[in-house]
């Protein structure tokens, strides 16, 4: 079980010191970009997850929510470490997405609303690193975790056999459920609010890992 703290309920205005205190236990930070068209929010983009990279040395997980992947994907200086994750509900066709994140030098993943079959993916199986099951509504952080994920994660495992392909969770995850994720097959865990809410992050990150086993 790896984790990655969701900057998204971090405090945006000091974003790189909230996430050098989440640092040491983290995996990679996971980035949540969103357009305000994909999902009905707006995050950050390009400019400011790239200048937040200076001073911090896990990887990066960004979470494209946003309609074209293909304009700005290429827009994010990566890492062979780091992933970039596209929905699969975008406006561009996935198999070109996937080519152009594998262009950028980077991982690839590929994320699905908790409302679209988790079948949609299984065509993509072959091609990516990672994919990103949703266990909330794309958009804000804080929301309930969905149940039905748990199901998901274990089909998804199930089709993913020996392939190479890690199964990240994000949305509502915290002491309570990480423990079903994990279980179903879920490797790397995204978690914003249970972290960043709590007044001590490195027990909050310390807590999930131990609920987790
Ligand atoms: C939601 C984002 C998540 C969010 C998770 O659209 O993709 O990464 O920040 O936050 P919590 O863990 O609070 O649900
Ligand atoms: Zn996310």
């Amino acid at each position: 079980m790896k984790l990655a703290p969701s900057l998204l309920s971090a405090d945006f205005g000091k974003l790189r010191a909230e996430a050098r205190e989440v640092e040491p236990l983290a995996e990679y930070f996971h980035i949540d970009v969103m357009d305000g068209h994909f999902v009905p929010n707006l995050t950050i983009g390009p400019p400011v997850v790239n200048s937040l990279r200076r001073g911090l040395t896990k990887p990066f997980d960004i979470h494209l929510m946003i309609d074209y992947p293909m304009q700005y994907a290429s827009q994010f200086g990566v890492n062979a470490d780091d992933i970039i994750t596209f929905h699969i509900e975008s406006k561009d066709e996935p198999f070109r997405v996937i080519e152009e994140i594998r262009r950028l030098g980077c991982k690839v993943g590929i994320s699905l609303r908790p409302i679209t079959p988790i079948t949609a993916v299984f065509p993509y199986l072959d091609l990516v690193d990672l994919v990103l099951v949703m266990s909330v509504e794309p958009g804000f952080g804080g929301q309930a975790f969905m149940p039905d994920a748990v199901e998901r994660i274990g089909s998804l495992k199930e089709e993913i056999g020996s392939r190479k392909v890690m199964i990240s969770v994000d949305g509502g995850i915290n002491d309570k459920n990480i423990r079903l994720v994990v279980d179903a097959g879920a490797e790397l865990i995204v978690a914003g609010s249970a972290i960043f809410n709590h007044p001590d992050r490195i027990a909050a990150m310390r807590a999930l890992s131990n609920a987790a086993q």
